[in-house]
């Protein structure tokens, strides 16, 4: 090799780690817990967990008035089969997060799903239906609400079934939710992935008081397919719920 190129190579090499080192460094959130408290700055990771169970398991004593987060050892969670699935999306980036469900029946696991993070500053969403024996719902979209970088709230957002309307396999539930017949699924002999797909914004300010933009953008482009723009993250389901406490 001749000395220009390797130079040439070399100052390749070290831009290559450069970049690497930028990327790494654009992350500065440690917490990689869901039930851990943080603050976060744009393009931070930011970890929370989405738990499958029974509706009345995420209440205290089965009181439908008094919800607790998934990350109190007061609910029966780590006995009740319910799953866990764990995700680090970037903050204010829209993303979409998909849970296959090849071996994973979420009516089986309690047909309903709660999006946590944090203990003492702990946010929970409100219990999203996902299935039962007759109906299985695929497609959601959530909302991390921040304020001064901290976690306060995690919204279901509906669009009325207004994604119903062109898919003729799909039934309106509670006018809110789109549904496919469970017995359509794939994992149930059926002939339709019902993979679990959660597109995931961003609303509120960041640490520095920067606000977070992307729910903005996701309600304004709603009726345009905005799946281009994701960064995809998947996730498996852990059984280990133990692990999080
Ligand atoms: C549920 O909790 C609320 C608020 O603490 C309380 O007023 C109510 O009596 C409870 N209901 C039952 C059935 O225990
Ligand atoms: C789900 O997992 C199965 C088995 O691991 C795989 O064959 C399938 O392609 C996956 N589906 C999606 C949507 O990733
Ligand atoms: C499944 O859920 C739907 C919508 O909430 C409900 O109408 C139906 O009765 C439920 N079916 C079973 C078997 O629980």
């Amino acid at each position: 090799m001749s000395m220009r190129m390797r130079m040439m190579v070399m100052t390749m090499a070290m831009m290559m780690i450069m970049a690497m080192v930028i990327n790494a460094a654009s992350d500065t959130n440690k917490v990689f817990q869901p039930c851990t408290d943080t603050k976060v700055q744009i393009s931070d990771g930011f970890t929370f967990g989405i738990a499958f169970s029974q509706k009345n398991s995420f209440y205290l004593n089965q009181n439908l008035s008094l919800q607790l987060s998934p990350c109190d050892h007061r609910l029966p969670l780590t006995s009740s089969g319910s799953q866990l699935s764990l995700f680090r999306p970037k903050v204010d980036e829209i993303s979409l997060l998909t849970i296959n469900t090849t071996n994973f029946q979420p009516d089986s696991a309690g047909g309903y799903m709660v999006a946590f993070a944090g203990r003492k500053y702990a946010a929970r969403s409100t219990p999203a239906f996902v299935a039962n024996g007759t109906y299985t719902v695929t497609s959601f979209t959530l909302v991390l609400e921040f304020q001064k970088g901290r976690l306060q709230n995690l919204f279901w957002k509906r669009d009325g079934c207004a994604s119903c309307a062109s898919r003729s396999n799909f039934v309106c539930l509670n006018k809110q939710d789109c549904a496919i017949r469970t017995t359509s699924c794939k994992n149930r002999g059926g002939s339709v992935d019902c993979s679990l797909g959660i597109q995931v914004a961003f609303s509120g300010t960041d640490k520095h008081l920067s606000s977070l933009n992307t729910w903005y953008e996701v309600e304004k482009l709603r009726q345009y397919s905005l799946y281009g723009l994701y960064s995809n993250l998947r996730s498996s389901l852990t059984d280990q719920y133990n692990k999080i406490f």
